[in-house]
Parts: C-alpha cells; sequence; structure tokens
C-alpha cells in the first residue's frame, strides 16, 4: 500500500541533559523542513512497542554506554521487540547516535549485532559523543535525523 507519509521512528533513552540535548537535535534533523513526507514519532525505549516499529519506514536509535553495552533499557525494546519484528521488518533502515564519557565502542557493537540480527540496513555512520557535546556534535547528530528522513522520505 503506497503513503504520501513515511513515518521516522525514534527509540531512545534518555536519562540526563546531555542526552536531551542529542536526542533535540536528532528529532529537529528529522523533522526539518528540507525533506518531504516524513513525520517523526518518539517513544521512550521502556515504552516503545513492536507496532511502533512495524508502522515505522525507519528507526533511529539512542542510547547512553553503559558497562561497555548499551543501556538497559534500549535492551529492553530489543528483547520486547525481537522476535515478533524479525520477519516482517527486514531491511528496514536505521541510525544509531551513542553518549559516553570514556568509551562508547561496545554499545556500538551491541546495538549493530542485534540490528544486523533483525536484517535492519544502517542507513548513517553511528554518531558517537563523547563527554560533554561542542556544536559539531549537535550538528553530527542533526545531520544523522535528517539524512534518515532524506533516505525514508517519498521524494
Ligand atoms: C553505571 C554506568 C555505567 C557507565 N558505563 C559507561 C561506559 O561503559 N562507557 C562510557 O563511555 N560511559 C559510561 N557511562 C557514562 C554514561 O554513558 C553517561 O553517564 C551518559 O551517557 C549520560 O551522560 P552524562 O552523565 O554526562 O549526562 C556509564 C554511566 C553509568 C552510570
Amino acid at each position: 500500500m503506497s503513503r504520501d507519509v513515511r513515518r521516522l521512528l525514534i527509540v531512545h533513552h534518555t536519562p540526563s541533559p546531555v542526552l536531551r540535548e542529542l536526542f533535540e537535535a536528532v528529532r529537529r534533523g528529522a523533522a526539518t523542513d528540507e525533506v518531504e513526507g516524513v513525520e517523526v514519532v518518539a517513544r521512550a525505549a521502556l515504552r516503545a512497542t513492536a507496532v511502533d516499529v512495524f508502522e515505522a519506514d525507519g528507526v533511529i536509535l539512542g542510547t547512553p554506554a553503559n558497562i561497555g553495552y548499551m543501556s538497559g533499557a534500549l535492551k529492553h525494546f530489543f528483547d520486547t521487540i525481537y522476535y515478533p519484528c524479525l520477519e516482517d521488518t527486514q531491511r528496514l533502515p536505521y541510525a544509531l547516535y551513542v553518549h559516553g564519557n570514556n568509551d562508547t565502542a561496545g554499545a556500538v557493537r551491541a546495538v549493530e549485532s542485534i540490528a544486523t540480527g533483525l536484517g535492519w540496513e544502517r542507513a548513517h555512520l553511528p554518531v558517537t559523543v563523547i563527554g560533554a557535546p561542542v556544536q559539531d556534535d549537535l550538528s553530527a547528530c542533526w545531520e544523522l535525523g535528517a539524512t534518515i528522513a532524506a533516505t525514508i522520505s517519498p521524494g
């Protein structure tokens, strides 16, 4: 079924002001006027459901790095949606942003591993931010949002 409006889902765990800054930059980019025909839906990772994913044409995932892994909240999201979504969301475009205070590699690896298992397709390199975000970091988050929106735009 063709639709005029595509849906971009942001699934995020945002437990601090710094993560809120990144999330807002991603959301502003995703909702940019430069891209038409995309609506943005944001869901806290602890609340997002398989139905949210079924209804999405693209997904942005956001998490802090916690003990060398993604947050428990984002892991809970994947635990919830993995099998229900496995067959019907193959090739879903996704992108990831991660904030940490010293090393985000384990969180990136963990998310990419699960997304690969789901058959999702990475549509942007992960944006990783260490410590207090500078303007370049916020711009990178904006770009990430805008790029995924452009990727799924009906044109
Ligand atoms: C229990 C715990 C584990 C953490 N583990 C990591 C980690 O493995 N790598 C990292 O870069 N930051 C780690 N952090 C820092 C968080 O990623 C950081 O607190 C979060 O992104 C929010 O940033 P903020 O504290 O500057 O607001 C950890 C924080 C906590 C509380």
